[in-house]
């Protein structure tokens, strides 16, 4: 089934004379086994769901078992670098600079890993809200140099991550991470983070599989919320499970929203926006009643589109109703002032099988330049970027927009995944290499780079 996707969508591409590049970044999403990425991407696979679609994955993967990507191949001519934000503006009018005491704000999204001694503020036993799946300490990962990077902007300095700071500014405040499982590993990264300063407490969960969650820090009566909402906008989520009327797609309405997250606005001082990746799995896109997309569901008679026009609608959609109901909504209540991030397309590192022990196997970062931004994560990141952007325009006061521009640092961590050490002790029966192991080149591993979205985080809330 695999297989014959890739054809047909391969084949679809050349027909539409899309882009050479278009074509070959798509071949390499399709390649990973799109059942794979979604059993990935979902968040809380209990355990009889997780072995079903373990079997279902296998089977799919026999059938590509043959079609190795090499990645080395898949590398594209380096993106020219993202323009420069306020902080290129700022340096270009120095008088702005000499009235204004304040340094300028950094544009975080351009700078370089160096090696950096100092050791994490957490590990994989002294915090407790790490998900199983990126723990990779306590899952056995031998290697421990890509602890010890810190990312150093070109222009300015990123300091390193203040509990105490964050904790002070949280103060009988709330902060919500609203996404899918990148969203998921962002917020646990920052509650690790903060727990090394002040012990977080589990008030609420709801939601499939407990996939919303909230913690309170006593001391400081600060709240940290995550919300599931992988497309922000409303979905109807595939099926888990294989089966007769088994919904076999994302069924995501463009003009609903995600009431789960958005009936909450009201109460946030700051939210975090995060999606992407389940726009590469299959679904189906409607409009005021009509189906406008479809991606990936070459068996629904609907015509295949790509997914970036629908990835721009959601983004842009939702962040104009931010808008109104900062405005309009939330009855008498007084408005809160509000912060909104969204943080940008997080790249996946899938070099070859995913099914192999190599899949994402380096241990050290990329060098700057030494790896471009493919096409995808390229026009992902853009698309948020400018969204911000228009939102940030159209906004009235007491409403802030900023992109978390994470996607070129985290293109130059391939070295950051949990690759096999997504379950604990992957080679225990066998020959290290050679069993087929499942490996996850898309979350990161806490700690580890994620940590570095929320020292940005931080610096982007205190500016
Ligand atoms: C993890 O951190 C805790 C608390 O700081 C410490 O007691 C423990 O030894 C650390 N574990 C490892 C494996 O470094
Ligand atoms: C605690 O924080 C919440 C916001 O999360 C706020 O509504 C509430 O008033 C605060 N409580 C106190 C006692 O200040
Ligand atoms: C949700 O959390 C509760 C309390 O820990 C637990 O009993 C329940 O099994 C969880 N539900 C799922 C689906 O994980
Ligand atoms: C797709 O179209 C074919 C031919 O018109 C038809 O036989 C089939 O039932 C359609 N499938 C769906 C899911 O509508």
């Amino acid at each position: 089934m695999a297989t014959s996707f890739l054809q047909k969508y391969q084949l679809q591409n050349h027909q539409l004379l899309l882009p050479k590049k278009q074509c070959v970044t798509y071949a390499l999403y399709a390649l990973i086994a799109l059942a794979f990425l979604h059993y990935l991407l979902f968040y809380p696979a209990s355990a009889s769901g997780k072995s079903v679609v373990v079997a279902q994955v296998q089977e799919q993967v026999a059938a590509v078992a043959s079609a190795r990507v090499d990645a080395r191949e898949q590398l594209l001519p380096p993106a020219p670098p993202p323009p420069f934000n306020q902080g290129d503006e700022a340096l270009r009018n120095p008088q702005a600079k000499e009235e204004v005491p304040a340094p300028p704000p950094c544009d975080y999204s351009d700078g370089e890993w160096v090696p950096d001694a100092r050791p994490p503020l957490y590990n994989g036993t002294s915090c407790g809200t790490i998900k199983d799946g990126q723990n990779c300490m306590a899952h056995g990962r031998p290697d421990t140099g890509y602890l010890y990077w810190r990312w150093r902007p070109r222009r300015c300095e990123l300091p390193p991550f203040s509990p105490e700071a964050l904790l002070r500014w949280l103060r009988n405040k709330h902060l919500g991470f609203v996404g899918d499982s990148l969203a998921r590993n962002q917020a646990e990264s920052l509650l690790c983070l903060l727990a090394s300063r002040s012990a977080p407490e589990l008030v609420h969960r709801d939601g499939e599989g407990n996939a919303s969650r909230r913690f309170v820090f006593r001391e400081f009566n600060a709240t940290v919320s995550v919300f599931w909402s992988p497309f922000l906008v409303k979905v109807i989520e595939k099926s888990e499970h294989a089966g007769v009327g088994a919904r076999r797609h994302n069924n995501v309405f463009l003009d609903a929203f995600d009431e789960r997250w958005m009936s909450q606005l009201g109460d946030l001082d700051a939210a975090v926006l995060s999606v992407g990746h389940w726009f590469l799995i299959p679904g189906v896109y409607h409009d005021a009643g009509k189906v406008v997309a479809c991606h990936g569901c070459e068996e629904l008679n609907h015509t295949e589109t790509d997914f970036f026009g629908v990835f721009k609608d959601a983004i842009h959609r939702t962040l104009a109703e931010v808008i109104r109901r900062q405005q309009h909504g939330h009855g008498e209540k007084k408005k809160k002032e509000k912060v909104v991030a969204v943080t940008t397309f997080s790249p996946a590192h899938f070099e070859g099988d995913w099914d192999k022990a190599g899949a994402c196997p380096k241990k050290r970062p990329y060098r700057n330049g030494e790896k471009g931004l493919g096409y995808t994560e390229s026009e992902m990141r853009k698309t948020v970027v400018e969204a911000v952007r228009a939102a940030g325009e159209a906004a009235g006061s007491g409403l802030r927009f900023v992109a978390l521009d994470v996607t070129n640092l985290a293109n130059l961590r391939p070295d950051g995944h949990p690759g096999p050490y997504m379950s604990k002790d992957p080679f225990a029966g066998g020959e290290a290499g050679e069993r087929r192991v499942q490996n996850d080149c898309v979350h990161w591993c806490m700690p580890g780079p994620v940590d570095t979205f929320n020292e940005i985080l931080l610096q982007t809330i205190l500016r």
